[in-house]
């Protein structure tokens, strides 16, 4: 039996258009399903909108349009986005779907069942651009008199009705939980910082407002509306088919989970959402991984600064795998990181075009020009073929390690670290030189690299799934056999391989 995953980006806010910061997390999500996938995992990818709150109920009125058109619209833009970025997801969820109600609704009863709900008044702070609570302490205030939280959000003194979840009965709990599963929440200083969050002190979480309508009613309640974060977190139970927990995707795919998301929200991920399930009597999933943000020239992106970068333009003006490629590349998934076009340029000139376009280019058009493109098999012989193929072999490996830890930037390390090799063995064996000295070694020497260019491609792929195919397609590999089960095998001599086409074109300065 195949083991399985479930891989989740967060579903994004729809009050304004996607940027590059929600096809970063998308494309990890996709590079890692996509690797899982070809590692014989049985993947379900999901990702999606969070579509209710204050937020966007505001963004709403500002735009004059009724929520659920509002809504429409710009989910309809996300998953575009998500199309764009060649994200193989398996669902698209949308939290104002029916069963999505149905499952935050369910989940409310549950919680409620376990005696963990109760209502009361909420008199505190509240950042809508953030939906979060934060206390007084937590706080600082503007030379202008507003109060900010540390994410930079302004805070509104809010004073409503409202339903409270238990959690500080969880604090303990969750104590327990991290102590037992030290890698729940990756890299290990978010975990430190969600533990001395939890060991300060949890007060009980106000859970429903009542100050506004476009959300999920409460079951009994109806002047009431879900806290859009206890709705949106229910939505990766959702899209399994809670509440249904004996539905087959449901036992299937849960807890096997990696909830993939930003370093801002680790809190909900990391503390809320693990309460609510224990509440709920579920298993917990099993990683929270926090990722860093891209920043434009050291600063953060915001529409106000109007700095933010649109990655549909980014595809149009650089090729849509040359951006996955840099995305993923550029810095560690953990960390924060600028992007700039400068860098971007460099990335795809040397490794892209350079490293990895002119070894297929090299050996391929050799392959045609000495061989008519017809490979003929051999054994290797000699120790500098035993060192190439150990290192590819290995290679497979080492990527595994790293994409498992999401280390994105050091499997393409390793990836690259074979493509160099293969180079220095396309510039030591000189096969143009061998074609006149030793037909023979130089038939040999081309089929390795061939084969070397194939088992890259195979790592590649889930980076930059369309050119990993169309490399794979000029060396004639079947569709089939584009997994990590056949990477140690070697490549097929029966067809002759077709006049190979470039694949990284350079790009010119003036472009940035
Ligand atoms: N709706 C919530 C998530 C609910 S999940 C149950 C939300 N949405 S969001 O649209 O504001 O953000 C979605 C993700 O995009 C977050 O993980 C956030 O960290 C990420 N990013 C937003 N800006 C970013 C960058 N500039 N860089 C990288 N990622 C960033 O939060």
């Amino acid at each position: 039996m195949k083991p399985k995953q479930y891989i989740t980006t967060p579903i994004y806010y729809v009050n304004d258009k996607p940027h590059i910061g929600h096809a970063y997390t998308s494309v990890a999500c996709d590079v890692l399903s996509r690797f899982k996938r070809m590692d014989n995992v049985d993947v379900m990818f999901l990702t999606g909108t969070d579509e209710h709150g204050q937020k966007i109920e505001k963004a709403a009125t500002i735009a004059q349009q009724e929520p659920q058109i509002f809504t429409d619209q710009i989910s309809l833009n996300f998953k575009k986005l998500a199309v764009a970025m060649n994200c193989s997801f398996d669902q698209f969820i949308r939290t104002t779907e029916t069963r999505h109600h149905q499952a935050a609704q369910a989940m409310w009863q549950q919680l409620n069942a376990a005696g963990d709900l109760y209502k009361g008044n909420y008199t505190g702070w509240y950042a809508i651009s953030d939906e979060a609570y934060y206390h007084k302490d937590e706080l600082s205030k503007k030379t202008d008199g507003t109060m900010v939280a540390p994410t930079g959000a302004t805070v509104e003194w809010s004073e409503e009705p409202s339903w409270f979840f238990r959690l500080s009965k969880y604090q303990q709990p969750l104590l327990d939980f991290y102590k037992n599963n030290p890698d729940f929440i990756k890299p290990a200083n978010r975990m430190n910082e969600v533990i001395s969050f939890v060991q300060g002190g949890l007060q009980d979480l106000s859970v429903s407002r009542a100050s506004f309508q476009w959300g999920i009613k409460i079951p009994d309640d109806e002047d009431h509306v879900i806290y859009v974060w206890l709705d949106a977190l229910v939505n990766y139970l959702t899209a399994l088919g809670y509440p249904n927990t004996e539905h087959e995707t449901f036992t299937k795919f849960w807890p096997n989970t990696t909830h993939v998301v930003g370093k801002d929200i680790v809190r909900f991920h990391g503390v809320y959402w693990p309460a609510f399930l224990m509440s709920a009597g579920l298993t917990l999933p099993k990683q929270v991984f926090a990722h860093g943000w891209w920043m434009n020239h050291g600063q953060k992106m915001s529409k106000s600064i109007g700095n933010v970068i649109d990655p549909l333009a980014l595809i149009d003006q650089y090729g849509l795998d040359q951006l996955r490629y840099f995305l993923m590349r550029q810095k560690s998934f953990g960390q924060d990181g600028d992007f700039t076009h400068e860098a971007m340029i460099e990335r795809i000139n040397s490794d892209l075009s350079n490293d990895l376009g002119n070894l297929s280019q090299r050996v391929l058009s050799m392959v045609q020009r000495y061989l008519n493109g017809k490979l003929i098999a051999c054994n290797p012989n000699n120790e500098t073929d035993q060192k190439m193929i150990l290192h590819a072999s290995n290679c497979l490996q080492e990527v595994r390690v790293h994409v498992n830890n999401l280390a994105f930037n050091r499997g393409l390390e390793s990836i690259w670290s074979l493509i160099s090799a293969a180079n220095q063995y396309v510039d030591h064996e000189a096969p143009w030189a061998l074609r006149k000295t030793d037909e023979k070694r130089m038939e040999q020497t081309l089929y390795i690299l061939s084969d070397m260019l194939r088992k890259i491609a195979l790592l590649v792929r889930p980076f930059m799934p369309t050119s990993g195919d169309l490399l794979l397609d000029q060396l004639c590999v079947d569709s089939a056999q584009r997994t990590y089960a056949h990477y140690d095998q070697w490549l097929d001599t029966e067809t002759v391989l077709p006049v190979p086409t470039a694949i990284f074109p350079r790009i010119e300065k003036h472009t940035g």
